[in-house]
């Protein structure tokens, strides 16, 4: 058996974060995203990863994420030219999976159910593909199933217009060697990829064994500003260890389960839990409060901020008000400018958003 992780793609819907980066490395609680994938592949005992990367972003996920060995796996990186669809991830990894059996994870999907369940059933029904499903209350931006009453899957419809039910296909499917003979014959889509829903609705309508299951816990889909801040409230409400009192802390308040780094001085400062904050990073005169992640590097001076991201090297300084669901990518800077106080001076990136009241 083994696994192939989807980090390509063009990753339009984290913009601006993911000009600059692949949208697989934003971090959740200070880990990129795509590391969670891996850890639960590797946790069913499959070590053998084949991860798609893009030409844009592919040296980043590379670099930061190496050769497997910090995860005890070995990662083959395999180059998809252009983000063709899903179908056509698994059609470039072809040489990797060989006839092998495989997990094909989309790197920007988190679920807190353990894999393995879904595994074994997969195998011991000896299955042609093994979908997995959630209700949801927007079907139409997933690809989305129909069942009859036993619950077989009749159809699969990716992005519909009229969803012909709200059970949207979470980005982890298992497949058989079979699903390459179908990605073989396949057309694209109206909006020019080659779908892997279209690919399982193939195997369905030539009779092959294609089963659902339904998740038993959440799922996120990361991919936009609102679920990657509740990726990171999920994540550290349950992963995140009771709090240890960390050394460079002057005169602050550290209350509840706070993780901070290496090298990182907090003062004058209260922090109320869940947080996450990384190495090297420097608070001072700040209230930090419930679900934010502070990466490495980040300098963060007279500043109250809560269910936020703060991603590498970001710099906020004197805002006089209380900074709420926002996402600050790396190295970028928010300042207070004494001497022009009733001005704003902007330097903003193409598709930043600003909310001011
Ligand atoms: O998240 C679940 C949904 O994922 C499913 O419900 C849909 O049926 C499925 O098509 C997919 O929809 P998305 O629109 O969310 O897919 P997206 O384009 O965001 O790509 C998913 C991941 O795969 C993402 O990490 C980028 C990567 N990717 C995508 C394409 C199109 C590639 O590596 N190569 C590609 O060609």
């Amino acid at each position: 058996m083994k696994a192939l992780v989807l980090s390509g793609g063009r990753g339009t819907r984290l913009r601006p974060i993911t000009y600059t980066g692949a949208k697989q490395l934003v971090p959740v609680a200070n880990k990129p995203i795509l590391w969670y994938g891996i850890e639960a592949i590797v946790k069913t005992g499959i070590t053998d990863i084949g991860i798609i990367i893009s030409p844009e972003t592919g040296h980043q996920v590379r670099e930061k994420t190496g050769d497997g060995s910090r995860f005890g796996a070995r990662i083959t990186y395999i180059l998809q030219e252009s983000p063709d669809g899903l179908a056509h991830a698994v059609k470039v990894a072809r040489p990797f999976l060989a006839d092998s059996p495989f997990i094909m994870y989309l790197g920007d999907n988190l679920i807190a159910d353990d894999l393995q369940e879904y595994l074994d059933e997969f195998k011991s029904r000896n299955l042609d593909a093994l979908i997995l499903l959630r209700k949801v209350s927007n079907p139409r931006a997933f690809g989305v199933a129909k069942l009859d009453e036993n619950g077989r899957v009749l159809e699969l419809v990716e992005k519909p217009q009229n969803p012909p039910s709200n059970l949207a296909l979470v980005g982890i499917y298992f497949f058989s060697p079979a699903i390459h003979e179908v990605i073989e014959k396949l057309k694209p889509s109206a909006r020019g990829e080659l779908e892997i829903t279209d690919a399982i609705q193939a195997l369905i309508e030539r009779g092959k064994s294609v089963e659902a299951r339904q998740l038993k816990n959440w799922w996120l889909d990361t991919g936009k500003k609102d679920d990657l801040l509740e990726a990171n409230r999920i994540i550290l409400d349950t992963t995140l260890p009771p709090g240890e009192k960390p050394d460079l802390v002057e005169n602050s308040q550290i209350i509840g389960r706070v993780k901070i780094g290496k090298n990182t001085s907090v003062i004058n400062s209260t922090i109320r839990g869940p947080v996450i904050i990384g190495d090297n990073c420097r608070i001072e005169n700040c209230f930090i409060g419930p679900y934010s992640s502070i990466a490495d590097g980040v300098t963060l001076v007279d500043v109250d901020i809560e269910h936020s991201v703060v991603l590498e090297n970001a710099e906020v300084k004197g805002i006089q008000q209380r900074i709420v669901d926002s996402v600050i990518g790396q190295r970028a800077k928010i300042y207070f400018q004494p001497k022009r106080p009733r001005a704003l001076s902007f330097m903003v990136g193409d598709d930043s958003i600003i909310e001011l009241a």
